[in-house]
């Protein structure tokens, strides 16, 4: 018996988080055993390496070895674990993550993301992967209205993330069966109908 490994993704300010804690209340309510955690991070060594991503300069080769190591440690410690004792993870990001900002948003060739992939974890996939799809503009009111100290990411420019959100898209029409798209610029009760509709699919 194995778990189902869910991942959320969307640009800053999407509302992963938001429903993220929602969503996994919604299983928890069926009776499945429920895992949230989030990258970069989810494990003691992971958050470490999520606080030198968000605040410590750094080259783009460098944030990207980094992501995949708190990865591999979160894979092999954390989401592999509880798979495997039948838990559910919902995970905050994932590699998707990785092709959208370090691909899309700064650049990198996807090249060398799969190729970490296929190391990191080529057996792998996230059975299900929502995308919170928002405007940028609108991303952007929300962070600013929540008032937070941007990190590394969040401070760069509207561009970055247009960039980010179209990588998002084009991964999701190119993984039909495992992404779905879910309009994140709704009321938050109308996108948690839609997550509730995508519960009753999966469970
Ligand atoms: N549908 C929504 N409508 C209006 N505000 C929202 C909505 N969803 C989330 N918010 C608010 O927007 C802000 C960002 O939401 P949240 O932290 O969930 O986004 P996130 O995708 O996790 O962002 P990050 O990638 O920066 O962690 C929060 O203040 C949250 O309360
Ligand atoms: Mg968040």
């Amino acid at each position: 018996m194995t778990g189902k490994f869910i991942t959320f993704e969307g640009i800053d300010g999407a509302g992963k988080s938001t429903h993220l804690v929602r969503f996994a209340e919604r299983l928890a309510e069926r009776g499945i055993e429920v895992v949230t955690t989030r990258e970069p991070g989810g494990t003691p060594l992971g958050e470490r390496l999520r606080e030198l991503l968000l605040h410590e300069s750094m080259s783009l080769a460098t944030e990207t070895l980094l992501m995949f190591a708190a990865r591999n440690e979160h894979l092999e410690r954390l989401i592999r674990p509880a798979l495997r004792e039948g838990r559910w993870v919902l995970c905050d990001r994932f590699t998707d993550a990785t092709f959208a900002y370090q691909g899309g948003g700064r650049g990198l060739d996807p090249g060398r993301i799969a190729t970490l992939e296929e190391w990191v974890h080529p057996d792998l996939q996230p059975d299900l992967t929502v995308v919170f799809d928002v405007p940028v503009s609108i991303a952007c009111r929300r962070l600013a209205k929540a008032g937070t100290s941007p990190d590394r990411f969040e401070r760069e420019p509207a561009l970055f993330f247009t960039r980010v959100r179209a990588v998002y898209k084009e991964r999701a029409a190119r993984f039909p069966g495992r992404i779905r798209v879910v309009d994140a610029s709704r009321k938050p009760s109308e996108i948690m109908k839609t997550l509730e509709d995508i519960i009753l699919n999966i469970c």
